[in-house]
């Protein structure tokens, strides 16, 4: 039965939270498959405003069953304030599942993290600060700290032993940092783990007998297309694979299983941190899509950087990710514009490019041809169906979906639940 994965189309912040929020009745699982407290997934519901950043966005509905699977990277304190904090505005967390196998972010990864970034200087990467690079490489050099391993305080202790007895070695010898008592962490990480036990489940089973009895499970990413470890802009990417393709190993569900990928695409682009950004406008109309989309950081509150939609990338988010539907967001945040500029190839050392360049060299050095397209001037966060457009909104939608390669399933008009067309279903 059907599993949807829920992807970023661009480099994250295009409006996953809302879109997942939107199907929080239609679907019963929605799973966070990557990343960790680096996502800052906004919700807004009546006058009420979420900021989701570990727990999926499902939590916000009742019947759905939240799950943190197996490719997360858990920072376990960070994940209870965030359980309290939904507790105390009245949301219940008690279905929560987390994955045994989930890794869990340790202080010095949140150290090495910092510290690292410092040393790269002007090469930072600009990350979140949240650990999660030196979380991932802990996994791939299988020396990493599972959630299960907070059910057995012996293998705790002896992995947070042997992690630190390298790490210390590193924070101190190499970056001039304090020394990471082990005794405090293992005392710290065993508090967490009383509070956690009760959640910790085989998710990837749990989520196989959901499927085989007919519920509908969503795959909730983070990120985006090209924040990808494998497909972005490397180095200039999160450490995890956002794309639909990792949505199968980060849940354990087989990719036979997945019905659909919906990919969430903002009529404009925006990026947080460094790296290369073809449409980037660097002056005040920056500035005014700045202030109109209110393109501030969710988790860092850093300035977004900004720019006109890029057609190049939405092609290779439809190749990579196999999209099968769009939500195009921030439709409304262009209104007022006379004209709107749409990137629809790049130009390299003089040469015009389609797709986007095999190399990193290339793309530092694409410059956006631009196609222009009429704007329009009324507000259009009342519209209630894609006719209620202006003619030439729906001529820059029509625009966009053609040159992205997938149909324009649904469009957000505005922040808030009810402020969606949806064009056709997504489950
Ligand atoms: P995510 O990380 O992909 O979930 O996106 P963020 O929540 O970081 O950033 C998207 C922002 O845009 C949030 O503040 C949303 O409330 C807001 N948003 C989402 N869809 C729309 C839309 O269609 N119109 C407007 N004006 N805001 C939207
Ligand atoms: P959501 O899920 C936008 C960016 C950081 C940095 C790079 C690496 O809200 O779309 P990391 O801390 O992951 O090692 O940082 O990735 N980044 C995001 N940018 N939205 C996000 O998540 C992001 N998560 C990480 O700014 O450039
Ligand atoms: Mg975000």
């Amino acid at each position: 039965m059907p599993a949807v994965v829920l992807v970023g189309a661009q480099w994250g912040d295009e409006g996953k939270g809302k879109a997942t929020d939107l199907l929080g009745d239609q679907v019963d699982y929605v799973v966070r498959y990557q990343g960790g407290n680096n996502a800052g997934h906004t919700v807004v519901i009546g006058d009420q405003k979420y900021a989701l950043h570990l727990l999926p966005t499902g939590v916000l509905s009742p019947e759905v069953v939240p799950v943190i699977a197996n490719g997360v990277v858990i920072d376990p304190g960070v994940l209870l304030e965030e359980i309290e904090g939904l507790r105390a505005r009245g949301i219940s967390c008690e279905r929560l599942l987390i994955s045994a196998s989930a890794h869990l972010i340790m202080p010095h990864h949140k150290a090495l993290d910092k510290v690292t970034e410092r040393y790269l200087g002007k090469a930072k990467i600009g990350t979140t600060g949240r650990g999660i690079g030196p979380a991932y490489g802990d996994k791939i050099a299988r020396m990493g700290v599972r959630v299960q391993d907070l059910l057995d305080p012996g293998i705790l202790r002896k992995k947070i032993e042997v992690a630190l007895n390298e790490k210390n070695q590193v924070l101190t010898k190499v970056y001039n940092r304090r020394v990471i008592d082990p005794e405090k962490v293992l005392e710290e990480y065993l508090g967490y783990a009383e509070r956690l036990k009760p959640y910790i489940a085989d998710t990837s089973l749990v989520l196989s007998k959901a499927l085989d009895q007919g519920r509908v499970v969503l795959l909730e990413g983070g990120q985006g297309n090209l924040l990808d470890i494998d497909h972005g802009t490397y180095p200039f990417v999160t450490s995890s694979s956002p794309t639909a393709g990792g949505a199968c190993a980060g849940a354990g569900i087989p990719p036979t299983r997945l019905t659909r990928v919906i990919a969430i695409l903002k009529a404009y682009t925006t990026r947080v941190g460094s790296g290369p950004f073809p449409t980037e406008l660097l002056d005040e109309r920056g500035d005014w899509l700045r202030t109109t989309g209110h393109e501030y950081g969710t988790t860092t509150g850093r300035d977004r950087r900004c720019g006109w939609f890029d057609a190049v990338i939405a092609r290779y988010a439809t190749r990579i990710n196999g999209v099968t539907d769009f939500f195009l967001t921030k439709l409304d945040v262009l209104s007022g514009l006379e004209r709107i500029p749409v990137c629809v190839a790049y130009e390299i050392d003089g040469v015009r490019h389609d797709e986007v360049p095999m190399t990193q060299t290339d793309f530092h050095h694409a410059k956006p041809i631009y196609e222009e397209f009429p704007g329009w001037q009324e507000d259009i966060s009342e519209a209630k169906s894609f006719d209620d457009l202006p003619p030439n909104a729906r001529a820059y939608v029509r625009t966009l979906e053609e040159m992205s390669g997938a149909p324009i399933s649904a469009i957000g008009v505005g922040p808030g639940r009810t402020q969606t067309l949806q064009l056709r279903p997504l489950v």
